[in-house]
């Protein structure tokens, strides 16, 4: 196994229109986030993967690029971009950008032109198709939600957006646009970046034709996703893109990929295949999906989680790197998914950490899980922002479900979810904005916000501080190789990491109830870390989590 400084650092993800509003439009900004950056510091994060700054009309927050190298009037000027590299790097940390080149906005620039006349010298950057019996060119619908294709009618063709109609796809098969995107990457790199973070890679290349796909019963369009994800040139573009931009800087890259199995990760992430440093798989966050999708709610089953994150240990163990996240901006807040954010808040988040941050990988932190954010349940569907919740909530009225049921799905899975604003303190809006913010703060920003909790010592914060501590300071935690143990205990998750004569052993009750093991494998080790403060008893209590290092015989 290669080293590497990606694969022993800790990543955070800003998610910049909700970390920290410095003129009181409501919107969090550049400058703001300048001001925490001591903050981010003291966490002990090394990497900031920046959710994207760039020119946009904001369709999709920022997903929606009208131009890759300016930045949003919202957030502030290029100058306060390069103020940032510097107080970022100043402070011995490094920043990643987002790399959104499976579409544009439809406001960018070649896609004005391209959508002007057939001939315009643009028009080939995208993905055009006529009309098939005055219908779509195909049955593909798009990821939030109706048909994948919009009409336009002045040149009379249909476009696709695998996304929002205001999101086109780029045409990746026109060497001209790859060159674009590489050259503009490189500006980028020139300007001192340390990497991106690259939106959907996995989809830019589709397959020839562009099938029509399977209806489901009771759909109205086809997935269309066999033939765009992990399309037939995906490598050859990615071995492009690294030889001409990525080969050339010392950097680290992840991918974000919805429907990669393992053996396809190995492809996209061996040191040798030249590809990317690491991917974002889904499976995990696929578990508590019903057979309908995200908003079909299902619980998870522990016995999926071990199977599934131990698949994917064990699998890229020898060659490619696993990142761990419960957490981003897309996927509900884990502590509310996947703990509980009532009765045993601190508790189920620490213990949701150390079973993260101690497995092998790259740890990416979201914006206020280090101090136990939660989902919010907001009263009424105007409260929402994302377009892909106001999209669901459309359709499922107009399938006649109840609005009951149609809130509880978003209660649970909404993006927005996670993008209520940071609580930074007690005071006025969280402490975000002395002005209106653009989505509401979660009310319990009283009792959950990061001033408190950095000043108690025992606060999920500081739990995290020390998870952090831990992997500079032990080797086996960012080396070690995994083995899952219990494998049929139906309440605890555990397992061991091994280097040299080192041993870990990680030991997670995933509920809130006491649970029993047999601890004597770990006995004379040295226990690292435990989210309760009191002696070890031989029960595990409820979300009690513990990590205890093993040395054998030399
Ligand atoms: C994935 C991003 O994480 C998500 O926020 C965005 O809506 C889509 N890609 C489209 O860019």
């Amino acid at each position: 196994m290669q080293k590497a400084w990606w694969k022993e650092s800790v990543v955070y993800q800003v998610y910049p229109r909700s970390f920290m509003d410095s003129n009181g439009d409501g919107i969090g900004d550049l400058q703001g986030m300048i001001s925490k950056l001591d903050y981010l510091k003291e966490l002990g994060i090394d990497v900031i993967w920046l959710s994207p700054v760039y020119r946009s009309p904001n369709d999709d927050n920022g997903y929606d690029i009208s131009d890759y190298q300016d930045i949003m009037d919202e957030f502030g000027t290029m100058k306060d971009w390069e103020q940032l590299l510097k107080e970022v790097h100043n402070r011995g940390m490094k920043l990643i950008m987002d790399l959104v080149v499976n579409h544009s906005s439809d406001e960018h620039k070649w896609f004005v032109e391209a959508r002007s006349s057939k001939a315009n010298k643009y028009r080939d950057y995208y993905i055009w198709r006529s009309g098939k019996d005055g219908k779509e060119p195909n049955n593909w619908g798009s990821n939030f939600g109706g048909s994948a294709w919009e009409y336009d009618e002045q040149t009379d063709d249909y476009f696709l957006h695998l996304f929002s109609k205001k999101q086109p796809d780029l045409n990746w098969e026109n060497p001209v646009v790859r060159k674009e995107i590489y050259q503009m990457m490189t500006w980028w790199l020139e300007k001192g970046i340390d990497g991106f973070r690259m939106d959907v890679i996995n989809f830019i290349s589709k397959v020839e034709g562009l099938p029509d796909d399977e209806v489901k019963p009771g759909k109205k369009y086809a997935s269309g996703s066999k033939y765009y994800r992990n399309g037939p040139k995906i490598h050859d573009y990615l071995q492009e893109m690294n030889k001409e931009v990525l080969s050339q800087y010392d950097i680290m890259t992840v991918g974000e990929m919805p429907g990669v199995t393992p053996e396809l990760a190995k492809l996209y992430t061996d040191d040798d295949r030249h590809e990317l440093n690491m991917i974002f798989q889904f499976e995990h966050m696929g578990l508590d999906n019903g057979a309908n999708g995200k908003w079909d709610l299902k619980e998870l089953h522990l016995k999926d989680l071990k199977a599934n994150l131990s698949k994917w240990q064990t699998e890229l163990e020898h060659s490619g790197w696993n990142s761990l996240y419960f957490n981003n901006h897309d996927q509900p807040r884990s502590v509310s998914r996947f703990g509980d954010d009532k009765q045993y808040h601190r508790e189920s988040a620490t213990m949701l950490a150390t079973l993260l941050h101690m497995m092998k990988g790259t740890p990416y932190i979201y914006q206020g899980e280090e101090f136990g954010m939660t989902n919010v349940s907001f009263a009424s569907i105007d409260d929402y922002r994302d377009i892909e919740t106001l999209n669901f909530y459309a359709e499922a009225k107009e399938q006649g479900q109840s609005e009951e049921q149609i809130m509880a799905s978003i209660y649970e899975k909404s993006r927005d979810n996670a993008r209520t604003p940071v609580q930074w303190d007690d005071s006025d809006n969280a402490g975000f904005t002395s002005g209106e913010p653009w989505i509401q703060v979660n009310p319990n920003y009283k009792k959950v916000n990061a001033k408190q909790a950095m000043e108690d010592p025992g606060s999920i914060f500081h739990f995290y501080r020390k998870l952090i501590q831990l992997r500079k300071q032990y080797e086996v935690v960012v080396y070690g190789s995994y083995h899952l143990l219990l494998e049929d205990h139906p309440e605890v998750f555990a397992y061991k990491r091994t280097l040299g004569h080192q041993e870990l052993y990680v030991i997670c009750n995933f509920y809130g109830k006491p649970a029993t093991i047999d601890l004597d494998k770990v006995s004379g080790g040295q226990l690292l870390i435990s989210n309760y403060k009191e002696t070890e008893t031989k029960e595990l209590r409820p979300y009690e989590a513990r990590v205890y290092l093993v040395e054998n015989q030399r």
